[in-house]
């Protein structure tokens, strides 16, 4: 059995990623996990039952329970849970109990796109592939706006940027695996790009790459 193949995305909130690694897995025949959902699991099991997202037992209980073979997207996906998420995110036990599952996710043949926030240097930094993938905040919360719009979802375009602006900075500047580029990462920034060149752009780096490996 060859070693699973791991692609590791990171970027900041609404850069694309997550329909980036969905369309890379399809393509490569590999598994998917948007490790964002496990933070958000994080973060609505605490809302749901109105607990206070600052307790770090309470938090890394709830971490403990997430399945992540059984992540429910929709459900996860509101904005303010992504918030929400981003407070629980700081907190290391957190870190480290969705860590340990994202591995184990990541090394369950044939292997696995993950995209997040620190995939290429905490998660799997042996990941055979890195992209970070990013956009200006204006093309962020631009395209985080139509999406809510396009949903019957109420908010204004200053809104989102501002909420975008202040996710980019609690998830850059937390002292537990930091947003950032791996230093072996492939930029690629898709401000000027729709979907389909994102992909096209990604495959070429990831082909090119895994070929210079052979
Ligand atoms: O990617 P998504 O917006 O769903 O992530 C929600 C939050 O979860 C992020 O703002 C970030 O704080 C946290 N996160 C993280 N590490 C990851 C994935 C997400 O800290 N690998």
């Amino acid at each position: 059995m060859p070693d699973p193949l791991i692609i590791a995305i990171d970027g900041p909130a609404a850069s694309g990623k997550g329909t980036l690694a969905r369309r890379l897995a399809a393509h490569y025949g590999l598994n998917h996990l948007d490790t964002g959902l496990t933070y958000r699991a994080v973060a609505r099991a605490l809302l749901a039952e109105d607990l206070p997202l600052d307790d770090e037992q309470l938090a890394a209980g709830a971490a403990r329970n997430v399945d992540v073979a059984a992540l429910d997207r929709r459900a996860l996906s509101a904005h303010g849970i992504g918030e929400a998420a981003s407070r629980v995110a700081v907190m290391p036990t957190v870190r480290q109990t969705l860590v340990e599952k994202q591995r184990a996710f990541a090394q369950t043949p044939p292997g696995a796109v993950l995209d997040g926030r620190d995939i290429g240097t905490v998660v799997c930094p042996d990941a055979a592939v890195k992209l970070y993938v990013t956009a200006s905040a204006e093309v962020r919360a631009a395209r985080r706006f139509r999406e809510i719009a396009d949903g019957g979802g109420s908010a204004t375009y200053e809104e989102i940027l501002a909420d975008i602006q202040r996710r980019d900075a609690r998830d850059m500047s937390r002292a537990d695996s930091p947003l950032k580029p791996a230093e072996d990462a492939y930029l690629l920034d898709t401000s000027e790009m729709d979907i389909e060149a994102a992909f096209l752009a990604a495959k070429a780096l990831i082909d090119q790459s895994l070929a210079e490996k052979k």
